[in-house]
């Protein structure tokens, strides 16, 4: 099979497309024949040892995909030959080879159907940025009470889209932050209640007067950088932030003073947390509540196979939704 293989942490740019033999599946795994990868930030910081996970070289990166059963380990059942299935959240694309080859062997309890409706591409790279958006907002104590006012930043990408849509399935007044006109008007179309631009000087004020007189009660928070004390000076009386990711660098500067008063919390979310089971679970109640909305994942823009490397480039200038690459 054709396989983007990394042989060394020196970055996505270094990722070299060749053949390999087809990989076999043990007890309990499946063999898929990839159709389509879904990229993420992740594979990126993973290429450059930014990433907890230091996989055995050479590796195949690639978290999410949907693909066709082409063969079933001992031990496995539901799960027939010419199913096509997407992965849930594994170690596939991390400790052991992933979705950017033509085939990946994927534990069987970590693979889910293709929802009714959906496309083979919005179901690639939906999983892993849903799942963790899903526990950013139930890590509090479960579903955040309807009414409350979520604010995302880094709305337009994979995480944001996912905590956009899903604030508004629970019945959350949803503010985005995107520094993209055009990205902000595809916010509002997807549900959004607010959108404004990260970087205007009148933000927090800007916030709070759409809003009032709320306060913000939860930040699903993906970029950090400068933003994160502007965004944390916008929470109300017991606000939480959920800290995601950090699209836009280390925090400078935080004076921890800014939680004491307002009994604010921060608390780091982590999508390699769940068990297979775990993610089963809210991956079933994260499809029932697209499908009570009737909005479903947004595909950004897909690449050919041998185009991996535009496709990290257009990841890194900031997509808006997924970014997909065909495989097959
Ligand atoms: N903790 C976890 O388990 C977990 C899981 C998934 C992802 N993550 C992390 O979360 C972050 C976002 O992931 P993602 O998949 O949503 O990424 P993504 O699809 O690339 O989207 C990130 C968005 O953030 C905004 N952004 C990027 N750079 C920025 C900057 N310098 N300043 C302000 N905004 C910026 C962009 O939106 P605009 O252009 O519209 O402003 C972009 O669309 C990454 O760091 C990723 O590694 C963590």
């Amino acid at each position: 099979m054709r396989a983007w293989l990394l042989d060394s942490f020196n970055g996505v740019e270094n990722l070299r497309l060749t053949d390999v033999p087809d990989p076999a599946p043990g007890p309990g795994q499946v063999l898929l024949g990839i159709k389509f990868a879904g990229l993420n930030p992740a594979d990126a910081f993973l290429a450059k040892a930014q990433y907890p996970a230091k996989p055995v070289f050479p590796h195949v990166l690639g978290r999410d995909g949907v693909g066709t059963v082409l063969a079933v380990g001992e031990g496995v059942t539901g799960i027939r030959t010419g199913d096509t299935l997407g992965i849930l959240r594994c170690d596939a694309g991390v400790e052991s080879w992933g979705t950017l080859a033509e085939k990946a062997v994927i534990p069987a309890v970590s693979l889910a159907h293709v929802p009714p409706g959906w496309t083979p591409e919005q179901m690639a790279g939906a999983p892993l940025v849903f799942l963790t958006a899903w526990q950013a907002l139930v890590q509090w104590g479960g579903l955040p009470p309807a009414g409350e006012v979520l604010l995302v930043t880094g709305a337009s990408g994979g995480v944001g889209v996912a905590s956009v849509l899903l604030g508004k399935s629970m019945g959350l007044t949803v503010v985005a932050l995107s520094r993209s006109a055009s990205k902000a008007r595809h916010l509002l179309e997807l549900g959004a209640d607010h959108v404004f631009d990260p970087a205007s000087p009148s933000l927090r004020k800007d916030v709070l007067a759409a809003i009032a007189p709320r306060k913000v009660d939860l930040i699903v928070d993906s970029v950090a950088g400068p933003l994160f004390a502007q965004v944390v000076a916008m929470l109300g009386y017991g606000g939480r932030i959920s800290v995601v990711g950090r699209s836009g660098g280390p925090v400078p500067e935080f004076n921890t003073a800014s939680l004491f008063f307002k009994r604010n919390r921060i608390g780091g979310v982590a999508v390699g947390d769940y068990t297979p089971e775990g993610a089963q679970a809210a991956w079933t109640e994260i499809v029932r509540r697209l499908e009570s909305s009737g909005k479903r994942p947004v595909v950004d823009m897909v690449f050919a196979f041998e185009d991996v490397k535009k496709a990290f480039d257009r990841l890194s200038d900031g997509p808006m939704g997924k970014v997909l690459v065909r495989v097959a």
